[in-house]
């Protein structure tokens, strides 16, 4: 008879997981798979994460290459486009982000790092005038901003043939850009700038969010 009262039985089947670790090991992971599908498999058929929002297109042209040189600036390493679902964030920046404003965004730019303030919604916030001198040089409209200058932005042109080959692949990839508008890629973008590219960027980001808080 055992001191204690709990009754205790040798072939205990806790006992013999708890006393294996390998037999332990795999039926974590088999818990962990089951929780971690359970999770993930109903996403990928919910029409609300997948389907874009009503009016979301893939990024034109001059866009796309914005975003190309956003992501090639780094400027995620201090900007989120992710308005999360808390009262002051939505008061500051607009509705919070829905799965569906960003189903062309590859890759997407969500996330909570912020130094500086989110720009899911900056989209008509500032003229294009504004955009312009603060990306060459922040200091100029906000003297206080310990934002980086990018003044190599308004001297580098853009190329067009790079920025058709982007939308062919992203089509391959299954973004609806039609033929045509493929063909038209370089001609939108000729003679325009890496600066005017990513105020374009900028000006459209948040533009079919959902109005209100
Ligand atoms: C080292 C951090 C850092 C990097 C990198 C950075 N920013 Fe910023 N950004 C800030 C800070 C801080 C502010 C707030 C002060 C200001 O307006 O300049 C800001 C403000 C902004 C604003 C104004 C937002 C608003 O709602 O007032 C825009 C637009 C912006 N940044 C765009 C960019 C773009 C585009 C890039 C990349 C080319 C970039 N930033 C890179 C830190 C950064």
């Amino acid at each position: 008879m055992s001191e204690s009262n709990i009754p205790h039985k040798s072939s205990n089947s806790h006992e013999k997981i708890e006393k294996n670790v390998g037999l332990m090991a795999v039926l974590i992971a088999v818990a962990v798979s089951f929780g971690g599908l359970a999770e993930i498999v109903p996403l990928m058929f919910q029409a609300e994460a997948i389907k874009p929002l009503p009016g979301v297109k893939p990024y034109p042209a001059l866009q796309l290459a914005g975003r190309d040189v956003y992501v090639r600036e780094g400027c995620y390493n201090c900007h989120s486009q992710m308005v999360r679902t808390l009262r002051f964030e939505t008061e500051r920046y607009g509705h919070y982000s829905l799965a569906g404003e960003s189903v062309y965004d590859r890759p997407f730019q969500w996330g909570s790092k912020r130094t500086g303030p989110d720009l899911a919604r900056v989209g008509g916030r500032y003229s294009d005038d504004w955009h312009r001198v603060h990306l060459t040089d922040p200091r100029a409209v906000v003297p206080e901003s310990n934002m980086p200058s990018f003044p190599w932005l308004e001297k580098n042109e853009i190329d067009g043939q790079q920025v058709a080959a982007h939308m062919r692949a992203l089509k391959k990839l299954g973004d609806p850009y039609t033929d045509a508008q493929i063909q038209r890629a370089a001609d939108d973008v000729a003679g325009k700038t890496e600066l005017d590219a990513v105020v374009a960027y900028l000006q459209g980001l948040g533009k079919h969010a959902p109005r209100g808080g």
